[in-house]
């Protein structure tokens, strides 16, 4: 098992960054590059290994896909273009490239495998397969349809009008994928508003689809037409360097380019809330995906209560909201997110059990997490547990230990933000 010393007793951190492209919508691009009609071309993708999953799962349904330069060029040939294929799709680490391709499989009249690595092969999948069979998709998975290896042979499907049992954009998005391939309006009902770049993305690729509220319709039999993409930067990899710069003294951190779809800014929020001396300059505010710059100086932070409809639009920021919370004035509770359990791991779990090795005052509940402030952390070895935001959640946690730090699994941050460490180095000379 490879580990690395971490950074620690870090005194500021000083610069400009710029925040890789966004995780969710470089997923997007490619599976809407692969379905609309003419070729695509994609700017500041992310070349994490989840994305990379997805190129290669599109490559093995038989579309063209080439990079240059940092530029993707994707040939679509709408639903049709897409074939049977010979081999494994190996989604490797990525549940949104699992629960998505699931949506546009369903729809495909040919037989395919869907395979994933160990933390994939205990994340539910029945949340999707379920309203796909109900569509009329013939799917089998391990454990009556939960797990992976999953098998799908696509067919002609039937619009569903479905009430989504969690609010997840992945299981959303899956079912907006196999409505645009039904016969007729699908509608999806959600708990609670989730990240909607599926939605916009349809729009911007020249299709319909009707939103009132958290009742989304979508029409089967829509054309799709292929675009220039420019994926802004990922709020969820910016929140590491937005926590380090509000907890780690004297510090002055501009991170450029950040996405702020307001279905994500939950961290933001939170920021604000807790009294963290930060900036927003908003540039590309009619944009299909609207991103600004963000500047975080060091910050006296207040702790607060994170519950209800903000969930969703936080949900991976969690870990390094609780490192946040650790260095707070006053008590942080986060409730109503047990969806955290079935993340790349049970992230209620890890971030608890990780930090208190820290010497952090924090205790799991049955939803979420309860953390005290004003620790002071020390040391130890630590583990990503093989999840990225763990891993560099802990990375950010190291800054303030007056001991070493030594990560396990760092490898895992490839996941989402493959320069990482050099961001991070560059922040601290
Ligand atoms: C994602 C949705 C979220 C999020 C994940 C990416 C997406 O998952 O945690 O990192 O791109 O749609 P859920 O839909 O399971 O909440």
């Amino acid at each position: 098992m490879e580990s690395v010393k971490l950074k620690t007793n870090v005194n500021r951190l000083n610069g400009k960054i710029e925040i890789p492209g966004d995780k969710s919508i470089s997923h997007r691009s490619v599976m809407f590059g692969a379905i609309a009609h003419g070729e695509t071309t994609v700017t500041n993708f992310l070349p994490g290994e989840d994305c990379l999953s997805t190129i290669s799962c599109f490559r093995k349904l038989g579309v063209r896909i080439e990079e240059e330069n940092g530029k993707l060029r994707i040939y679509g040939a709408g639903f049709e273009g897409l074939s049977e294929p010979s081999e494994l799709l190996d989604v490797g680490n990525s549940g949104t490239t699992i629960r998505l391709l699931m949506g546009i499989l369903a729809g495909r009249p040919f037989f395919s495998t869907l395979v994933g690595d160990q933390s994939i092969g205990k994340r539910p999948m029945t949340r999707v397969t379920d309203p796909l069979k109900q569509m009329g998709a013939a799917i089998d998975a391990r454990q009556n349809g939960a797990y992976t290896p999953i098998a799908i042979r696509g067919g002609n499907l039937t619009p569903i009008h479905y009430q989504l049992p969690v609010a997840s954009a992945q299981v959303k998005s899956a079912l907006i994928l196999a409505g645009l391939q039904a016969d007729g309006k699908t509608t999806i009902l959600e708990p609670a508003e989730t990240r909607d770049h599926t939605e916009r993305m349809i729009r911007q690729f020249g299709g319909e689809i009707e939103k009132d509220n958290r009742v989304i319709m979508v029409e089967g039999g829509q054309k799709l037409t292929a675009q220039a993409v420019h994926v802004p930067g990922d709020i969820s990899s910016a929140a590491f360097f937005l926590a380090a710069g509000a907890i780690v003294p004297e510090s002055n951190i501009t991170l450029k380019n950040v996405g702020l779809n307001p279905t994500r800014t939950g961290m933001i929020e939170v920021l604000r809330r807790m009294g963290a001396n930060l900036e927003l300059i908003q540039k590309n505010k009619d944009s299909y995906e609207p991103s600004g710059d963000l500047v975080i100086k060091t910050s006296n932070l207040t702790g607060t209560v994170i519950e209800g409809d903000i969930i969703p639009t936080l949900i991976d920021e969690i870990p390094i909201i609780a490192l946040m919370a650790t260095q707070a004035n006053g008590t942080t509770v986060i409730k109503n997110a047990e969806e955290l359990k079935v993340k790349e791991t049970n992230r209620i779990d890890t971030v608890v059990e990780e930090l208190q090795k820290l010497g952090a005052a924090i205790e799991a509940t049955a939803d979420g997490m309860i953390i005290h402030g004003n620790s002071r952390l020390t040391g130890g070895t630590v583990s990503s547990h093989g999840d990225h935001r763990i891993g560099m959640m802990l990375a950010i946690a190291a800054l303030l230990c007056d001991g070493e730090v030594l990560l396990e699994n760092p490898e895992a941050i490839s996941v989402s933000y493959p320069n990482f460490f050099s961001h991070l180095n560059k922040l601290i000379q």
